[in-house]
């Protein structure tokens, strides 16, 4: 704009020197600076239109970048959605599978149990020492053997109830309960579990999705325990309170987390086990718990193992 107006002053300024010099008609100067003024005029304005077409355009293309960004955001938001159900399911059958194995070991022992007590029961007969007493003590024996399966299949369906709502938990009663289900395959797999609990912490929570927490991490220690070899396995399971919150410590001997996957074990994939030992997403899910019930799951390597920190809001906190 400056370069017109300075272009337009020296126009000026050469017609009115020239024509002074070549003594020129006034009126021919009056109208040379007319048709000068009205051509920066009309220039000015073929500038002002093209500037706002200008405009116009880019609005136009923005406009329609902000279009396809929303589309892709869609897209990419219905993709994530669709892959974290595939990563639930995967980590719900990954679950099941486990707890199968859990539910074997458990019926193992009083299968086993029960069909001795059958072949006694019919030698004993032939040496015709089944009387009364010997009746009612086989019966008390096998019962308390079924119940015992019994209680495991209940454990197993509890678990894996779908529609199961927020309810208040008692973090120690359901932490044993989740004991009772692994606690053959423990034994077998010499891991001593020590819980130090307060006995009424209680939290909100879907109490499968915190059983499932838990037994993430202290399968994935048992894991450990096995690849590394450990002869003496602990598990310790600790909680204190801070503020409003309860801190669940769960401390093992395995050896600790690779140091080079520390920094990563809460992300999807991640894995220093077989294709068919692990998938990588244990961990993973149990952020997404922790994290959907306003929560933090952390980790950290101590002098013999690993040392997870768990930590959710008390449900009197939320009262
Ligand atoms: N207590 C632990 N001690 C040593 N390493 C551990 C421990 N817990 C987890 N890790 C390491 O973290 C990795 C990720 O664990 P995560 O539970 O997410 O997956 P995964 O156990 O490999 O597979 P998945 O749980 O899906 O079957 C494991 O592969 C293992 O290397
Ligand atoms: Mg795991």
């Amino acid at each position: 704009m400056h370069i017109i107006l300075m272009i337009l002053i020296f126009t000026l300024v050469s017609i009115g020197v020239i024509s002074y010099y070549i003594n020129i008609d006034m009126s021919i100067f009056m109208i040379s600076i007319l048709i000068v003024i009205s051509s920066a005029i009309l220039y000015m304005n073929y500038r002002l239109k093209r500037e706002v077409k200008d405009k116009f355009k880019a609005e136009e293309r923005l406009k329609a970048l902000n279009e396809t960004l929303e589309i892709k955001i869609d897209y990419e938001l219905q993709r994530r959605i669709v892959q974290d159900k595939a990563l639930e399911q995967q980590t719900k059958m990954a679950a099941m599978g486990e707890m199968m194995d859990a539910v074997a070991h458990q019926w193992k022992q009083p299968l086993n149990a029960i069909t001795l007590y059958e072949s006694l029961l019919k030698s004993d007969f032939q040496d015709g020492i089944v009387d009364q007493k010997y009746i009612n003590d086989f019966l008390d024996n096998t019962t308390m053997q079924i119940n015992h399966m019994v209680n495991t299949l209940d454990e197993f369906r509890r678990f894996f109830r779908d529609n199961q709502n927020i309810e208040r938990v008692n973090i120690k009663r359901s932490i044993e309960s989740l004991q009772r289900l692994i606690k053959d395959d423990f034994l077998k797999n010499h891991i001593d579990i020590e819980v130090n609990v307060d006995n009424s912490s209680e939290i909100d929570i879907k109490e499968n999705e915190f059983k499932h927490l838990i037994l993430n991490i202290v399968n994935n220690a048992k894991d450990a325990f096995n690849e590394n070899g450990i002869k003496k396995r602990t598990i310790k399971i600790t909680s204190r309170h801070i503020k409003k919150n309860i801190f669940i410590e769960i401390e093992d001997n395995a050896g600790g987390i690779p140091l080079h996957i520390i920094d990563d074990i809460f992300k999807p994939n991640v894995t220093t086990k077989a294709e068919d030992k692990g998938t990588g997403i244990g961990l993973y899910m149990s952020t997404q718990i922790v994290k959907k019930y306003h929560g933090a799951l952390s980790v950290r390597n101590n002098k013999d193992g690993a040392t997870f920190t768990l930590v959710l809001p008390l449900a009197s906190s939320l009262d």
